[in-house]
């Protein structure tokens, strides 16, 4: 990948000192006849939480699996700290420090919890000293694990439980706990509350504070517009694959908000 500190994307007369960690420009995806997602562009800032809003169908988990090499764009392109980058698999994504929880979790049931968070992510060194560094990484993981997992209160007392004998909230969790100790540039969140207790969701969204203050950005899709409206900082509204509404926090309001999803609101 090339240098990811390139910073010549800046336009001279640019008040930002940086190229936004993220920028999507004109990304469209068609599956056959159907047109997913029709350009849409946005830039997202380190630290920033862009809550992405739309009915069912409307592109948010197209654009996330983009977003995090699981799916090839038809049209437009994304730039990584300026850089423009191609992801072709979601390793590419993880590289630059993209983790993801997708809606539909993406665990392997058959594999421990403790495998799980780990699931491709192979440290390539495996001898000598690599060997002792994939050690101290691994226990480092497993403890990164267990807090995150007790960030947002979810027990669960042994690593090595076959996941298949979770709940579905445990399994979203799971999901949550691995992408949060990954993340170093982004964090992009599918409806990641979707299966979890309501005091489960309020450590959620302190979680997704928390990784906020970090400088890491966010891109959280939700249903639940009072969670949208209480910690995004900007608000994107997809509808039938278009971006129609870029607004900032305190521009949105939930009649406003519906309005723009159904199509009431012309954007
Ligand atoms: N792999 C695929 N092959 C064909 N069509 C697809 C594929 N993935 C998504 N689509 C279609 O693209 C459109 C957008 O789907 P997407 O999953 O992005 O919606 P969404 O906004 O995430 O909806 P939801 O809120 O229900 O999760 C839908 O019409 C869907 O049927
Ligand atoms: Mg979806």
């Amino acid at each position: 990948m090339a240098a990811l500190h390139d910073h010549s994307a800046n336009a001279p007369d640019e008040p930002r000192t940086q190229a936004p960690i993220l920028r999507a420009e004109g990304l469209g995806k068609t599956y056959g006849g159907l047109t997913a997602l029709s350009d849409v562009s946005f830039a997202l800032d380190p630290g920033e939480v862009l809550a992405l809003v739309g009915d069912n169908g409307a592109g948010k988990s197209t654009l996330l699996s983009i977003l995090s090499g699981n799916a090839v764009p038809s049209t437009g392109r994304l730039l990584i700290d300026g850089t423009e980058t191609h992801f072709r698999r979601p390793a590419d994504a993880t590289e630059v420090g993209i983790a993801t929880v997708y809606q539909d979790l993406a665990l392997a049931l058959d594999l421990n919890v403790a495998d799980n968070l780990f699931l491709g992510r192979e440290v390539s060194l495996r001898r000598g000293l690599g060997r002792w560094i994939r050690w101290l990484d691994s226990s480092k993981m497993v403890a990164d694990a267990q807090t995150a997992l007790q960030d947002i209160h979810i027990r669960i007392p042994d690593l090595r439980t076959e996941t298949r004998r979770l709940s579905g909230g445990q399994r979203q969790a799971i999901a949550i706990a691995r992408a949060v100790t990954w993340c170093r540039r982004a964090l992009l969140l599918d409806e990641p509350t979707a299966a979890l207790g309501v005091e489960q969701q309020r450590e959620v969204l302190n979680l997704i504070d928390r990784v906020r203050r970090k400088g890491i950005a966010v891109i959280l899709v939700s249903h639940q517009l009072p969670h949208v409206l209480e910690i995004a900082d900007r608000i994107a509204v997809l509808r039938r694959g278009r971006l129609v509404a870029v607004l900032q926090r305190d521009e949105a309001t939930t009649e406003r908000l519906i309005a723009l999803i159904t199509g009431l609101e012309a954007a």
